[in-house]
């Protein structure tokens, strides 16, 4: 097995998630469109690029589309014609009615060119049009088509704060939803995916119907039995010998098993011990390389990434109350009832509908794994992200309560 920390991973790189593949492939089969959230690097991208892979090899057309930089429904499906493009039969037809020259010239363009001159040919009147003959093309291919379209949730956003609207995230589903119901059994199986959570977005945004056809499935984290044999499959891989405890360390210091961060570990463990000249890795290497490697200045690298998420998923209010939520949970423990009330206090004339907002900005995050909630508030799951905001934090952040009695005694004295 090869390591891997960068981006998804499938083949030999690929490791498990044999109940989650086995479930999403019967669901697929049984043409269910699916809706796939989980959390940061839980490896969703993975999951389906693998299933898409082993369904490929028993026939079918894998198209994956990823959304994350379409800011219209005009570029989402210009995105998704790009996918078609190495099935000829599909391109050809449906070139055939967007711009007939480009029909006869498919195989002299590349994909990204095809892409392009179908985007030219799109326009705000004519893309639901297009788009259904795209979508009906695909279903009267024989075979059938697994149709994944990736970070959907960032591409409605977009949409969403350049329009300062919901009509158009509003057309886009209800166009996907009416054209997969009306091509019905021939339909291309839909599943869509992201980072951030499409389920309260939809429900902010009051049209939570607009994805009802699509059945929910949540990836979760690898079990510390999982997580164990990943790591040591990894050590095998690359000839590293480790230590008996090895893995388990790793698996109880990072306390959830997030793929992407068992990788991570192995990998600066393995740089660990060349660095030093050693063969073998130990388990008093897995405290230093947690202390010095995942949260050292290298290790932040990766929190920025989750950082950006959030930025993503928020408007700047939004994103100001979540990052005082996580810094609370991260530096006092939890985010209590208590800091909640003093949070709303806090912010309430800055923040219209603060509590409001309190409420989506927690949604999404325990939505997204960030947290979770507990009978004192919520917390972090993952020891290693909350070591990684404490560290961001913890010069600059007061408990919510206790600044709010701070400016309430500033108030009394003047
Ligand atoms: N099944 C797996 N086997 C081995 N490694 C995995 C697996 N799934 C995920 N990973 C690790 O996690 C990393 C991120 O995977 P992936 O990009 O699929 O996650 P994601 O959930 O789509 O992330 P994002 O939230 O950034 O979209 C990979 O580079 C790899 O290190
Ligand atoms: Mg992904």
């Amino acid at each position: 097995m090869r390591s891997s920390t960068g981006r998804w991973v499938s083949g030999d790189g690929f490791f498990d998630r044999k109940a989650e593949l086995e479930i999403l492939e019967s669901r697929v089969r049984g043409r269910n469109h699916v809706l796939l959230t989980g959390q940061r690097r839980m490896g969703k991208t993975s999951v389906l690029r693998e299933l898409g892979r082993r369904l490929a090899y028993d026939g079918w057309i894998f198209l994956f589309v990823d959304v994350e930089g379409a800011a219209s429904p005009e570029d989402a499906i210009a995105d998704i014609a790009q996918a078609v493009h190495p099935y000829r039969p599909i391109a050809s037809r449906f070139a055939e009615g967007i711009r007939r020259w480009l029909s006869d010239r498919i195989e002299e363009v590349s994909a990204s060119q095809f892409r392009l001159k179908v985007r030219a040919g799109l326009d705000p009147g004519s893309w639901r049009r297009y788009g259904e003959r795209l979508l009906r093309d695909c279903a009267s291919q024989e075979e059938p088509v697994l149709l994944v379209i990736d970070e959907v949730p960032i591409f409605l956003k977009r949409m969403l704060e350049r329009d300062e609207s919901a009509a158009r995230v509003d057309e886009f589903l209800s166009w996907l939803r009416a054209t997969t119901q009306a091509l019905g059994e021939n339909s291309p199986v839909l599943i869509l995916s992201g980072s951030i959570g499409l389920e309260p977005l939809v429900r902010r945004l009051g049209i939570p119907d607009r994805i009802n056809h699509l059945d929910p499935f949540r990836l979760g984290p690898w079990n510390r039995e999982t997580s164990v044999a990943c790591f040591e499959r990894l050590a095998e891989s690359h000839r590293l010998p480790v230590d008996g405890g090895v893995a388990g360390a790793v698996y109880d210091s990072l306390g959830v098993g997030v793929p992407q961060h068992v990788q991570s570990f192995f990998a600066r463990l393995r740089e660990h011990a060349t660095m030093q000249g050693r063969d073998r890795v130990t388990v008093e290497d897995v405290a230093e390389v947690y202390r010095n490697g995942l949260l050292g200045p290298s290790g932040q690298s990766d929190l920025v990434h989750y950082e950006t998420r959030l930025r993503e998923a928020f408007d700047d209010e939004g994103y100001s109350l979540a990052m005082e939520i996580v810094a609370e949970a991260a530096i006092e423990g939890a985010f209590t009832l208590g800091a909640e009330r003093s949070l709303a206090a806090l912010y309430h004339e800055l923040v219209e509908d603060v509590s409001v907002r309190i409420a989506d900005a927690l949604e999404v995050l325990a939505h997204d794994g960030y947290l979770e909630a507990g009978e004192d508030g919520y917390r972090f799951q993952s020891r290693l992200l909350k070591d990684w905001w404490t560290a961001r934090f913890r010069d600059h952040h007061v408990a919510l309560e206790r600044r709010l009695e701070a400016s309430a005694a500033v108030g009394n004295t003047k």
